[in-house]
Formats: structure tokens, sequence, C-alpha cells
């Protein structure tokens, strides 16, 4: 018994890691694609808002500064932050996914959008507003708080290897960022 509950709980993990990595043939199609109906308390919520004005959406914007230049030149890239791959694949939704796709509608300068960390949306996009169990099949992603999943996918940004990383608190940074009902 202890076994099979032991092998459910590493089948459950196994695929969670593997839905963040693989996302099939789903293209990548940006925040704003989420606009009109998570700007709405009477349909998706107010998290288009929250995002909007959050650390997230600016992430893109923060490597055109002097500092970011700085930050990148003293880690020996010879390229402007911006349009360093090194410096993008944190900064930016599905830069470190190989392989991802794109739809002509996604925008670099949207930083960290809603599908980083809910996953590309172009086949759950129209289905998950009526039928989140079945969008669930199609790459919508629901990493949550209460078992953890969200904060792993929080430090596969918030880690060491960020050249300006201040620690991770989940408690103090979800609060930030909070914009579930
Ligand atoms: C046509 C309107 C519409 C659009 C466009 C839309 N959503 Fe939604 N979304 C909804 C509605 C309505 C719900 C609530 C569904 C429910 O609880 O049954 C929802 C729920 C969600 C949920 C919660 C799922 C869960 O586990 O309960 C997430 C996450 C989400 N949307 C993400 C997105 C993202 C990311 C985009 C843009 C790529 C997006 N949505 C675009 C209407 C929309
Ligand atoms: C795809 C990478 C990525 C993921 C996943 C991610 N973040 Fe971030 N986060 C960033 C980047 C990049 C910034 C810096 C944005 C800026 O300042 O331009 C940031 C900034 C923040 C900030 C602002 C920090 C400050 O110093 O004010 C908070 C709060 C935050 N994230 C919370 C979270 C939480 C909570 C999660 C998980 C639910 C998460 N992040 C997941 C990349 C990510
Ligand atoms: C940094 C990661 C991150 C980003 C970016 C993000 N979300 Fe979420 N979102 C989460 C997490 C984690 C939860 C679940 C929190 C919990 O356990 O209650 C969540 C919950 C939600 C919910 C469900 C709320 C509920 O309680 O039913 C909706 C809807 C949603 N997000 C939509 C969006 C949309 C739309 C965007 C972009 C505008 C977005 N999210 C951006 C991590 C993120
Ligand atoms: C492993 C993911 C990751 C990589 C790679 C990464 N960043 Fe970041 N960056 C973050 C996160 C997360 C934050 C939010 C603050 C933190 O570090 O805790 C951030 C914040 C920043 C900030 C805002 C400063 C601040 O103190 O909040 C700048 C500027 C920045 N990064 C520049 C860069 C540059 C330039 C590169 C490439 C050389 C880079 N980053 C690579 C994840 C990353």
């Amino acid at each position: 018994m202890k076994n099979a509950a032991m092998f459910l709980a590493l089948a459950l993990a196994f695929t969670s890691l593997t839905a963040f990595t693989f996302s099939g043939s789903n293209e990548y199609v940006g925040s704003k694609s989420c606009k009109a109906c998570h700007s709405n308390a009477k349909m998706g919520g107010t998290a288009y808002k929250k995002w909007d004005g959050g650390p997230h959406s600016k992430a893109y914007e923060t490597l055109k500064s002097a500092e970011a230049d700085k930050i990148a030149k003293e880690a020996g890239h010879k390229t402007k932050a911006v349009e360093t791959d090194a410096c993008l694949s944190c900064h930016v939704t599905g830069m470190m996914e190989k392989g991802a796709k794109f739809s002509k509608r996604f925008k670099k300068t949207e930083g960290v959008g809603c599908e980083s960390c809910h996953g590309a949306a172009s086949a759950y996009k129209t289905k998950h507003a009526k039928d989140v169990a079945g969008a669930k099949k199609l790459g919508l992603e629901s990493p949550s708080i209460a078992d953890g999943s969200a904060e792993k996918l929080c430090v596969s940004c918030h880690n060491e290897k960020s050249p300006t990383y201040k620690g991770f608190d989940l408690k103090k940074y979800w609060a930030k960022i909070d914009h579930s009902k």
C-alpha cells in the first residue's frame, strides 16, 4: 500500500515536471490573448491587471537598462543583455524550453507572461473557459501553492543562476504577485 502511494507520488511528480518541459505542439500566444477575459471579475477574474502591474510583465524591459548591460558584460557576454540568450532564458516566456513554438501574436516584450506558469495556450485557450479538466489535457497548467508545485516552478528561475539573486521566500514573493480569487 505504502509502495503504491509512493509510486503514484513519483509518477505525478514526473508528469508535472515533464509537462513544463514538453508542451507538445502548443504555441505560446502571449499574455494579451488572456486580457479580454482575465480583466473582468465576472468572467475569468482580474489576473491580467495584477500581472500587468507586477514585476513579471517588466522582465524584458529590465534587460534594456544600462545596469543589465553591465551585468551581462561582467558575466562575460559580448552582446547587450536584451540580445543575450543566457539572460532572455529567465526573462521571457518559453525561452529556456527546447523546441518551443511561438505564434505571430507572441511578443518577447511581454516578459514573463501567463504562459510561463500556465503553459503554452494555443490548444487550451478557448476550451478552458468552459472545461478546465479537458483543458488540462491540452496543456493548461495549474501550479498550486498548497501542494508545492508552484514553488518548484518559481525556483526554476528564482535561483543562484540569476546574477542578481536575492533569495526566494515563497510566502513573501507569492503575496506580491497573488492573482487568485
Ligand atoms: C474566452 C475567455 C478567456 C480567455 C481568452 C482566457 N481565459 Fe482563462 N479562464 C476563463 C474562464 C471563464 C475561467 C474560469 C473557468 C472555470 O473555473 O470553470 C478561466 C480560468 C483560467 C485558469 C484557472 C484554471 C483552473 O485551474 O481553475 C487559468 C490558469 C487561466 N484561465 C489562464 C488563462 C491564460 C493563460 C489565458 C491566455 C493564454 C487565458 N486564460 C485566456 C476565460 C478565459
Ligand atoms: C520564467 C522565469 C520565472 C518564473 C517561473 C518565476 N519568476 Fe518571478 N521573476 C522572474 C524575473 C526575470 C523577475 C525580475 C523581473 C524584473 O524585475 O524585471 C522576477 C521577479 C519576481 C518578483 C519581484 C522580486 C523583487 O525583487 O521585487 C516576485 C515577487 C516574483 N518574481 C515572484 C515569483 C513567484 C511567486 C513565482 C512562482 C509562482 C515566480 N516568480 C516564478 C522570473 C520568473
Ligand atoms: C509566476 C507564475 C505565474 C504567472 C506569470 C501567472 N500565474 Fe496565474 N497562477 C499561478 C499560480 C502559482 C496559481 C495558483 C495559486 C494557488 O495555489 O492558489 C495561479 C492561479 C491562477 C488562476 C486561478 C485562480 C483561482 O483561484 O481559481 C488564474 C485564473 C490565473 N492564475 C490566470 C493567470 C493569467 C491570466 C496570467 C497572466 C495575465 C497569470 N495567471 C500569470 C502562477 C502564475
Ligand atoms: C536563472 C534565471 C535568470 C537568469 C539566467 C538571468 N536572470 Fe535576471 N533576474 C532573474 C530573477 C528571478 C530576477 C528577480 C530578482 C532576483 O534575482 O531575485 C532577476 C532580476 C534581474 C534584474 C533586476 C535587478 C534586481 O535587482 O531586481 C536585472 C537587471 C537582471 N535580472 C539582469 C539579468 C541579466 C543581464 C542576465 C544575463 C546575464 C540575467 N538577468 C539572467 C532571473 C534570471
